[in-house]
């Protein structure tokens, strides 16, 4: 007899990228430019409430999110990070049984998040290019089918699905199951071929968009994300939401970095501008790497993926290894960016 599920001793763990003092962190997806401005300070004046209870309808962020995206208030939920709105909404979507189609490899929160609600996880392999197969994601569809995501872009593959093979898709699954759009990584989307998911499909009545303020905006250490569906959808997933989970300090920060759009777009401009110049030196060192359009690039190295992770660890550069699949490597600063490169010079010598 176990006291908990018998069923969680064969799921992975969701394994965090390391930190190692001294070294260069390039496995988190983080930006490293430091909290955008403002956002200390609303930090600081939040933290003097810190005896109360922060506001549970989550209000004046769900109104300030909504009229940034053109939205009524009612479609937007927030969350301790989009990954708990991820657990949320499937909570609110899944019984055990259900079933949820993915594409493999991707985020590997996905697993876990189904595996959570007693639902069977459905992948899809990844094309041979390391993108979603959309086709083939539609007719896994079954009876049992309550939720299908597609990451664009992809965590970790970088690549992303255009709006062509996206509207074939959305018409193609039924209206019943839900489909998430997650954008985790939106900010950095320059392919205009690549549809911003709640202009394109906002309307559509399964479809729910998740966003985060962890990465463009920053926040990854306070723990703030969004989705936008359709009211009933929304209202589903804040009933099912983990009371009080948007802290009072991630209200207040969140707040305080939708102020500073102008200055997300330019640290983003510098991160996709290094994205490009990583690629480039990446593919003169004969690794093929896919067009990404995330703030993260992937090497896919196969069974080398170990050796060459322990290799950029021991030159003092962290990168996220998924062996045996291959290597994600997150954009930083030039200089550490320079300092990967030369670490992969080396590791792939
Ligand atoms: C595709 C994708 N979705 C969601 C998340 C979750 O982000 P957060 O929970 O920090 O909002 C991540 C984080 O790595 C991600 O890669």
């Amino acid at each position: 007899m176990t006291l908990t599920r018998a069923d969680l001793a064969k799921l992975p763990s969701y394994v965090p990228g390391r930190s190692v003092p001294g070294a260069i962190k390039l496995a988190s997806n983080e930006v490293p430019y430091g909290p955008l401005p403002g956002v200390v300070d609303a930090v600081v004046e939040a933290a003097t409430s810190a005896h109360r209870y922060p506001d549970m309808g989550v209000v004046a962020l769900r109104q300030k999110l909504a009229d940034r995206l053109g939205v009524p208030a009612e479609r937007v939920a927030t969350g301790c990070g989009s990954v708990a709105l991820a657990e949320h909404l499937v909570r609110a979507a899944c019984l055990p049984g259900d079933e949820i189609v993915y594409s493999w490899r991707s985020f590997e929160a996905y697993p876990i998040i189904a595996a959570g609600a007693g639902a069977a996880s459905i992948r899809v392999p990844n094309t041979a290019a390391h993108g979603h197969h959309l086709p083939a994601m539609a007719a896994a569809v079954t009876d049992r089918t309550r939720v299908v995501i597609v990451c664009n872009p992809n965590n970790p593959t970088g690549t992303s699905v255009r709006e062509a093979e996206l509207d074939r898709f959305l018409d193609d699954v039924p209206d019943d199951v839900l489909v998430v759009l997650d954008e985790a990584y939106r900010e950095f989307v320059t392919d205009d071929q690549v549809p911003d998911a709640l202009d394109t499909y906002g309307d559509r009545p399964n479809v729910v968009v998740l966003r985060t303020l962890s990465k463009a905006w920053g926040l990854a250490g306070l723990r703030v994300g969004f989705l936008v569906g359709q009211p009933e959808v929304a209202t589903a997933v804040r009933k099912v939401v983990t009371p009080f989970s948007t802290s009072l300090v991630a209200q207040a920060a969140a707040l305080a970095a939708l102020d500073a759009e102008d200055e997300v777009r330019r640290r983003c401009a510098i991160v996709i501008a290094e994205r490009e110049r990583v690629t480039e030196a990446l593919r003169k060192l004969s690794v093929d790497v896919p067009a990404s359009q995330a703030n993260f690039v992937w090497l896919p190295l196969g069974d080398k993926t170990a050796e060459f992770g322990a290799a950029c660890e021991n030159r003092g550069v962290i990168v996220r290894a998924f062996h045996p699949d291959g290597v994600r490597v997150t954009i930083g600063t030039p200089e550490e960016n320079d300092a990967f490169l030369a670490a992969a010079e080396a590791a792939l010598a």
